[in-house]
């Protein structure tokens, strides 16, 4: 079964709009000359005041996808600084990250609540990037693949399997976010291998083996051939070296 790679870079509250729209100008460029067809799919997670600026610089360019970093399960009313699906789709975005570990963390974003947004990313027909991942505690204690199936199965709720199979997940162990510690390749295959067995469990099979799981937690142009390399990591989500243009095209290239 073979999956299409994803590299997706998570830009965090990081860059103006203008800073943005150069940041996308240097990714463009920096793949003009790369074969079309032997691509990864590439998704950019500008902040949402960029959105819209990054979406017109990408009009002319059909292989790089718009995510958000987040967004509201409700479609409209009295929400005060959140924003909708429907205010996404407006701007061509076709992605939404979902269950970052900052915004579990930072914003006490829960379970229940990603699974609703989830729920309402796929009836709007857009793609949840949803993340799991366990804290080093979690890890030391020998708990991280009841954790992450547990993240997964919550995430999943309610959800049939013909929409499980449009998913994205991307496995994050905290403590390689932002540290410079990337997970050992052969032990992020493992813990993926152990997310796609309870996809299976929750959907069966077939929808488990077409699910994108991509790996996430310091990922540099360094580490992606290798972890490319490995059976059931199906690509990247990138936080600071997606900052960088050289270095996301970098990665890029390392997954074609
Ligand atoms: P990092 O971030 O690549 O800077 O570790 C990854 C993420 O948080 O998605």
């Amino acid at each position: 079964m073979s999956r299409k790679p994803i590299i997706a870079g998570n830009w965090k509250m990081h860059n103006t709009t203008k800073e943005s729209v150069e940041l996308t100008k240097g990714i463009i460029e920096g793949i003009k000359d790369l074969n079309k067809d032997s691509l990864p799919e590439i998704v950019i997670a500008p902040v949402f005041t960029s959105l819209c600026s990054v979406a017109c610089e990408l009009k002319e360019c059909k292989e790089i996808a718009l995510s958000s970093q987040n967004c509201y399960y409700e479609p409209k009313g009295a929400f005060t600084g959140e924003i909708s699906l429907d205010m996404l789709k407006d701007l061509n975005v076709t992605n939404v990250i979902i269950g970052h570990s900052e915004r579990r963390q930072y914003f006490k974003e829960d379970d229940e609540m990603i699974n609703k947004k989830a729920i309402a990313i796929l009836e709007n027909g857009l793609t949840p990037i949803i993340c799991c991942g366990e804290t080093l505690e979690q890890r030391e204690m020998g708990v991280t693949d009841s954790h992450v199936s547990s993240q997964i199965v919550k995430a999943l709720e309610n959800i049939e399997p013909s929409e499980i199979e449009k998913v994205v997940i991307a496995y994050e162990p905290i403590w390689a976010i932002g540290t410079g510690k990337t997970c050992d390749s052969q032990e992020a295959n493992r813990v993926i291998k152990v997310i796609r067995n309870t996809i299976a469990q929750v959907a069966g099979n077939a929808v488990a083996e077409k699910v994108r799981i991509l790996y996430g937690g310091s990922v540099k142009p360094s580490t992606i051939v290798e972890q490319m390399a490995q059976s059931d990591i199906d690509g990247a989500l990138v936080g600071g070296a997606s900052l960088k243009a050289e270095d996301f095209v970098e990665i890029i290239k390392g997954a074609m």
